[in-house]
This record gives C-alpha cells, sequence and structure tokens, in this order.
C-alpha cells in the first residue's frame, strides 16, 4: 500500500478537451502494438521519421571483409553517431559493448559463404533476437531466385510471424544475386512481396526510378551503400534516396571503407536527418576528415 500521508485527489480531468490522437511517425506503422512502435522508434528518429542504421554484417558470408577485420578498432568508434547497429548476434556479443543504448538489428538468418551459391538459409531462434535486445530482425528475402525464392519467403513469413508474437519489427533484405535484375521492377516487387510478407521495414538497393519502390512500398524502404563510391558520390546516393522517399540508410561500405569513416558518418547523418544537400555534405565531410 502506497503512503497515504499528503495524498492529492485527481482534479485535473481536462474535462471538455479532445483528447490527443497519436499519429506515428513510421510509415505504416499506425496498427502496430506498443513494443513494436517502442522498437521502431528506436530505429527511426521521431523527429524526421529517418534512420543511419550501419551495416557491419557482411561477415556472416563474406568473412573477414576489408574495414571489418578488427570490429573493436574500425566500428566501436562509429557507434555514437549511428541511430541504429546492423549485425549478427556472435560480433554483437564478440566486439560490441553492450553500453551504448542503441537499437540494435540483428541479422537473423545465416545462408551460405560467397565462396558457393546460395543454397540454404536458415533462422536464428527468435529468442536469442530477445535476448539481446534487438529492435528489429533482418531477413533476407532472394525473389526470383529459384528454390531459394520460396525458402526465403518461408523464413521471412516465419519471422514475421514470431516478430508480431514477441513485438520485433522484422526487416525484409531484398537480395541481389549475380542472376537478378538490379532495377525499379524487380526492386519494387522485392519490396512489395516484403511488406505484403509482414516486413515493418525493408532495405533494398537505390536504382533509378526509386520513387516507385518508396512509394509502392507500404512500409519505409531503407537503402545499403552497395560497393564503395568516392565520398561524393555516396552523399549524392543518398541525397537522391531520401528526396526520392527513402527512410534512409543501412550503410556499410561507403562508411567503414571510407577514409574517414567517424567523417563520413556524419556527412551522411547531416543529409537524412538535416537535409544538408551533396555538396554541403562533402565539405561537412573533408572539414571532420581534418
Ligand atoms: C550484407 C548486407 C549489408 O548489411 C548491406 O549490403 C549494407 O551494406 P553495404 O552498404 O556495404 O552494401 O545486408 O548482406
Amino acid at each position: 500500500m502506497a503512503d497515504m500521508d499528503g495524498f492529492r485527489e485527481a482534479v485535473n480531468f481536462g474535462i471538455g478537451e479532445k483528447s490527443e490522437t497519436q499519429d506515428f511517425h513510421v510509415k505504416g506503422a499506425s496498427s502496430l502494438g506498443w513494443g513494436m512502435k517502442d522498437r521502431l522508434s528506436r530505429i527511426f528518429n521521431p523527429r524526421t521519421g529517418r534512420t543511419v542504421m550501419l551495416a557491419f554484417d557482411h561477415g556472416f558470408i563474406m568473412g573477414p571483409t576489408s574495414g571489418l577485420e578488427r570490429i573493436d578498432l574500425s566500428i566501436v568508434p562509429l557507434i555514437e553517431y549511428a541511430d541504429c547497429l546492423m549485425c549478427t548476434r556472435g560480433i554483437l556479443r564478440t566486439s560490441v559493448p553492450p553500453v551504448f543504448n542503441k537499437p540494435i538489428c540483428l541479422r537473423s538468418d545465416a545462408g551460405s559463404t560467397i565462396l558457393t551459391e546460395l543454397n540454404r538459409n536458415v533462422l536464428i531462434d527468435v529468442e536469442d533476437a530477445i535476448r539481446v535486445n534487438a529492435s528489429a530482425m533482418a531477413v533476407m528475402f532472394s525473389a526470383g531466385d529459384g528454390e531459394q525464392e520460396a525458402v526465403t519467403a518461408s523464413n521471412l513469413t516465419k519471422m514475421a510471424d514470431l516478430g508480431y508474437r514477441y513485438g520485433i519489427p522484422v526487416m525484409g533484405v531484398t537480395a541481389v544475386g549475380k542472376q537478378m535484375a538490379r532495377d525499379a521492377r524487380y526492386f519494387a516487387l522485392a519490396s512489395r512481396v516484403c511488406a505484403e510478407n509482414g516486413a515493418s521495414i525493408v532495405k533494398t538497393y537505390y536504382c533509378e526510378g526509386f520513387e516507385k519502390i518508396a512509394s509502392s512500398c507500404p512500409v519505409p524502404v531503407v537503402i545499403a551503400g552497395g560497393k564503395k563510391l568516392p565520398e561524393k558520390e555516396a552523399l549524392e546516393l543518398c541525397y537522391k534516396a531520401v528526396n526520392d522517399g527513402a527512410a534512409g540508410v543501412d550503410m556499410g561500405r561507403n562508411v567503414f571503407q571510407s577514409d574517414s569513416p567517424a567523417a563520413m558518418i556524419q556527412a551522411v547523418h547531416a543529409v537524412v536527418h538535416d537535409g544538408l544537400t551533396p555538396y554541403q555534405a562533402f565539405e561537412l565531410y573533408e572539414d571532420l576528415k581534418k
């Protein structure tokens, strides 16, 4: 029983004042439950509705990629500038100190390595995602890829079911295989299928006609950076993507393989959240690099 000494009766009922209806800043998420929305709010800044996710999950199929040889040296110093971290549970537990209070988008499937063709794809246990307090679970969807299309669609659906059960959003990651088209028609199809199967976020690639991909996808679309580009071009890519409807970036190599990764992630952040033009952002990058 609470101490009733000095108890004050409720008086301020706001009679006659309309209750505030809460609008939610993440596309397609208004009907989701509190836990899902809380996690999405940790990823997508409520001020801008956008995010800068730092992706360093590449090792799960590529091994020690350039820039990711020593996560403690290359990635940990960047964590403070990221809105969200995308990585595997192995790297999270071994190399990411649990003191930054950053949302984790956990790579939640495992595939075959780049040494073979994609031929198997399995999911991690959702309990492990809960154990590491994941804010989202990332699962690949490989549209147009023979039997992998069915396997990865089934994986995505299973993870979405588990995500709804426990309040953890799923991010559908549209795959790009060697044989696959990389145009707006393909990415729009793959992105839409992810959302229709329960993804609350989609990660895909920027291409000409991107506005159609973003517009026809009922959940936020973030773009991967892809192969390393000169910094100015990478900043242009971010600028075009958010202007064409992306809700931010999930960027890896263009940050951690940059000449100055800390300057680069801050410049990307300024484009995504503060609307800097590529020119302004590149100037910022040059300044910070000094
Ligand atoms: C690897 C991934 C990466 O997270 C994704 O491709 C983003 O990284 P990059 O910007 O380097 O393309 O999903 O499977």
